[in-house]
């Protein structure tokens, strides 16, 4: 598995299409909702990442929306200041072909900053599947990931049934970010990925037959 993060990638929709569909590994953008100060987000994502890594047929680009500073003002005429953030994304949710979104619950939804990465693209998450990885405290999360269902079917995307949800997670990872009792929640992110990259290579050869016609 390829791991890549935004200060690195600069993925070129081009480049993924030269190598024929079924050639190549799955592209799997995750989204790293979280940009709050003081967020617990990097521990969620470091471990989604390493049982990402048990799939060596991905290739995950970790997409930190802390780093993405896109204003909450949409534009259909970017300024230059935002179309170089744009720059820094949208080629790469447009390179994937699947998303893990990894969100936080915040008052029974989930964060501005994912709604605001979500509207400002568009055929970027067409025909593509979205699995979710969600924490919080009595919920988990899964508050957030029922709303960010109904969001994605509004942008042509298939939501994954299997989630990963860590109810209170604060004291379920030691020092280094190790699970301290893994075996749920690695069969969790197991079941998610299986589904996600069936999804994936489904819709991907569908598309390399049929373009999304929306
Ligand atoms: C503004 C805000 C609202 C929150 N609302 C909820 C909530 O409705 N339900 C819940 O289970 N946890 C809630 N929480 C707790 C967060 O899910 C928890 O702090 C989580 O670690 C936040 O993710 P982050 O640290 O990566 O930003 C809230 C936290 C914040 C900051």
């Amino acid at each position: 598995m390829d791991i890549t993060t935004h200060e690195s990638a600069q993925v070129s929709p081009h480049d993924a299409a030269a190598v024929p569909a079924s050639g190549r590994p799955l592209r799997v953008a995750v989204v790293v909702a979280s940009n709050r100060e003081g967020r617990f987000a990097p521990v969620i994502a470091d471990w989604f990442v390493s049982r990402a890594a048990a799939h060596d047929d991905l290739d995950v680009d970790v997409i930190d929306l802390a780093g993405i500073d896109l204003p909450t003002t949409l534009s259909r005429d970017p300024s230059d200041a935002t179309k170089a953030v744009l720059a820094q994304v949208s080629p790469r949710l447009a390179a994937a072909d699947a998303f893990v979104v990894l969100t936080p619950e915040y008052n029974h939804s989930f964060p501005a900053s994912l709604k605001n990465l979500i509207d400002w693209h568009g055929s970027e998450w067409h025909a593509k599947p979205v699995g979710f990885v969600s924490y919080g405290g009595m919920s988990g999360g899964l508050r957030a990931v029922e709303q960010l269902r109904q969001v994605f079917a509004e942008m042509h995307a298939t939501t994954i049934r299997e989630t990963v949800s860590f109810h209170g997670p604060w004291g379920q990872f030691d020092e280094d970010g190790q699970h301290k009792d893994p075996a749920a929640a690695d069969s969790a992110a197991k079941a998610l990925l299986n589904q996600l990259t069936w999804w994936a290579h489904a819709l991907r050869d569908a598309k390399s037959v049929r373009p999304y016609a929306g």
